[in-house]
């Protein structure tokens, strides 16, 4: 280099330098370490090489440029710009040769770590930096007096014309070398994996000639319930097709423990629940790529994320020891697999799948996945984490430190042990609300988006109805009976007369609430009863007990900032998740419900090993309690049995809501059981809500 060679600047970096005239553009940004792409190593084929020359005067950095600064647009780039077009002022870095001063923009696109926006609530940017890259190379012919393999040929074409030393290949590739290589007359482009391991890079797939397209991956959220897939993009990170199914394992058990159950009492019974479970993930799989349009065979990777029951059955592991303490896992690290592993008959063989670490024998690695994408390992506030599930898993803590436990909440978040209640599907009743006055209620339903007392909503709900009530929705209901006084601070449902409502009514020797009476003879009411009042706080208070123990052993009694996680924890109302006493007292402004949480880790895990590497040491730091062996979860248990709580007097909440007071202890009747039906079906309230 010498004084008088022309300088080149690159932005958005700055990284600059001064080189001989003639140099490429590309050559320039890969001596200077400038993210600049290319899949075709300067053939002029890939057109991953685009940059915007900027030509004036640059006092900044002491540039005049000209349009004569760069080599003229040669007939490769006019070629390129006729089949596909180039956009106005791009140039393709590997034609444009330096000829005088110059400031080159590399456009976001261009740019092989990128940082790519998440659409999610916080909107912060992953870096690409996925494990599988694309490269064209041209490999020599064999030659008879220098006899090698083809493989060997393209190993050193690697080397030579991309610096990619010592890579292996897989079997599957292998099969395909040589047919592409004669095929593309001695050119070929090859996908290679890197591991986060270090191990050497695989070749996993090869294709003939230049391949005109990118390469894809899959995140997947494998929860007990629902399924979760999007098709994304590993140029971009840009997600293409989003499915989801419910999980087929629910035929075995509604909850984690009733499959692992299955898999104790019944022989193969591990097996037959491995295999509904992988057919589930070729059928979503092969849904995404439907829906996305794109070649089965580019879909090179997995990136897996699961609870630790899901995680031990998918690939096949017995999930027996979860199921009694000390609840070992056969692994808690990271696990990498081919599709052929996990019988993903739609994928290549060789696709990789990357399942993310475990935290412990109930915290699994989806919960890892909600901290890559929450990050409260880099906060310098104390974050609860929260995944709403029938085990629900918390993270707690700061960059100082974090801790993990899970709670056995059990299934009544999502409807089930309540009376009327059911999934979250069209027809169940979502939201409540309830007048302080007249203790009447209001409800909207899932499929309608107006209020009952709208009067267009029976309308809207035709074909539908009105036909339970779903996890956000008993949350609201007992939430807002609480606020208006129907149900006390131990959680007892007052009388008709106690509360001031004919929604009240007898059910045997407590009281149960009427928020839907139908027109139709016969029709069961939706209420709350007692007993759903005594399901519920079993499970808030298994989770609060839960959220306690991780501040006791953290030194802390607070969060400053609470995140709902989950597909439930979007819908719920935050507000009365904590006057239910679910969540610790915490500003509200500062409870934030982070939608699907582990797919968005999958999904920046699939895009960046680096976002890999991080997650593995985050992981490996999190403390782990085990809320079983704990003598205090008891006592917390206990304490948090009351709306919305009997110690903790939760003074952010009370500036904000205004409570009741209530107290119907007094209040339960005798009866026999048999009385109970009579005594409802009299005291009905006729006409609906
Ligand atoms: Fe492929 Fe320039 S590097 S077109």
């Amino acid at each position: 280099m010498k004084r008088s060679d022309p300088l080149i600047v690159f932005t958005p970096s700055g990284k600059r330098g001064r080189f001989p005239v003639g140099t490429t553009v590309l050559q320039a940004a890969r001596q200077l370490g400038v993210d600049l792409d290319s899949v075709c190593g300067g053939r002029g084929i890939c057109s991953r090489c685009q940059i915007a020359p900027g030509f004036g005067s640059f006092p900044k950095h002491g540039i005049e440029a000209h349009p004569n600064s760069l080599s003229e647009w040669n007939a490769v780039e006019d070629r390129y710009n006729r089949i596909r077009g180039l956009k106005a002022g791009r140039r393709l870095g590997c034609q444009a040769k330096l000829h005088g001063d110059i400031v080159i923009d590399v456009p976001r696109g261009s740019q092989v770590h990128k940082q790519v926006v998440r659409k999610d609530a916080d909107e912060r940017p992953v870096k690409m930096d996925p494990a599988v890259r694309l490269y064209y190379l041209e490999v020599e012919e064999p030659d008879m007096h220098n006899p090698s393999g083809d493989f060997e040929r393209l190993r050193t074409a690697l080397a030579e014309q991309w610096d990619i030393e010592c890579v292996e290949i897989e079997i599957n590739a292998l099969r395909k070398l040589q047919p592409a290589l004669r095929k593309g007359n001695w050119t070929a482009t090859v996908a290679l994996h890197y591991n986060i391991q270090g191990q050497a890079p695989r070749i996993l797939e090869v294709w003939p000639g230049f391949l005109d397209g990118s390469v894809y991956g899959v995140a997947i959220d494998l929860g007990s319930t629902t399924i979760a897939a999007h098709l994304c993009d590993l140029r971009d990170g840009r997600v293409l097709s989003s499915a989801g199914i419910m999980n087929p394992q629910i035929r075995f058990g509604e909850d984690l423990m009733s499959r692992v159950s299955y898999a104790m009492m019944n022989p193969c019974g591990d097996r037959e629940m491995t295999n509904a479970v992988r057919e589930a993930l070729n059928n979503l799989i092969s849904e995404v790529i439907g829906q996305a349009g794109v070649n089965a065979g580019q879909v090179l990777e997995i990136v897996l994320v699961c609870n630790p029951v899901m995680h031990h059955i998918v690939m096949g592991i017995d999930p027996v020891e979860l199921g009694q303490a000390p609840f070992a896992l056969a692994t808690a690290d990271s696990v990498t697999l081919t599709a052929a592993d996990l019988d993903i008959a739609i994928l290549s063989s060789s696709a990789q799948i990357y399942v993310l670490p475990c935290i412990a024998g109930h915290v699994g690695s989806d919960s890892a996945a909600v901290v890559l994408a929450e990050e409260p390992h880099k906060s310098d506030d104390r974050v609860l984490v929260i995944d709403v599930g029938t085990n629900a898993e918390l993270v707690y803590g700061s960059k100082d430190r974090l801790l993990a436990c899970s709670s056995p909440t059990g299934p009544a978040f999502e409807g089930a042990q309540i009376s009327s209640g059911q999934r979250a599907a069209p027809g169940a009743i979502e939201r409540v609300e309830i007048d302080r006055d007249s203790r009447e209620p209001r409800f909207k339903v899932i499929g309608s988006n107006l209020w009952s007392d709208d009067p267009e909503f029976y309308h809207s709900i035709e074909g539908i109805g009105v036909t339970g009530i779903c996890g956000s929705g008993i949350i609201e209901a007992i939430a807002e009976m609480r606020i208006c006084g129907i149900v006390d601070q131990s959680g007892l449902i007052g009388s008709a007369e106690q509360a001031g409502s004919p929604r009240l009514v007898p059910d045997g020797r407590t009281f149960a609430y009427i928020l839907f009476d139908p027109p139709e003879r016969n029709a069961p009411p939706v209420w709350v009863t007692q007993a759903d009042i005594r399901a519920i706080q079993l499970a808030k208070s298994a989770l609060y007990a839960g959220a306690k123990l991780l501040m006791d052993e953290f030194g802390a009694d607070r969060a400053d900032r609470i995140v709902l996680a989950g597909a439930f924890g979007s819908r719920i109302s935050t507000r009365h998740a904590m006057v239910l006493g679910m969540i610790p007292d915490c500003e509200l402004g500062k409870v934030s419900a982070a939608g699907n949480a582990a797919g968005t880790g999958a999904r920046i895990a699939l895009c960046s090993n680096t976002a890999r590497s991080e997650i593995e040491a985050v992981v490996r730091q999190i403390e782990k309690i085990e809320t079983a062996v704990e003598p205090k979860f008891q006592e917390h248990f206990v304490n948090a049995n009351a709306i919305p709580h009997s110690v903790d007097n939760f003074p952010e909440l009370r500036k904000a809501v205004e409570f009741t007071d209530a107290d119907h202890g007094k209040s339960a009747r005798r009866g026999d059981s048999r009385g109970r039906q009579r005594q409802r079906k009299r005291s009905r309230k006729p006409s609906p809500a």
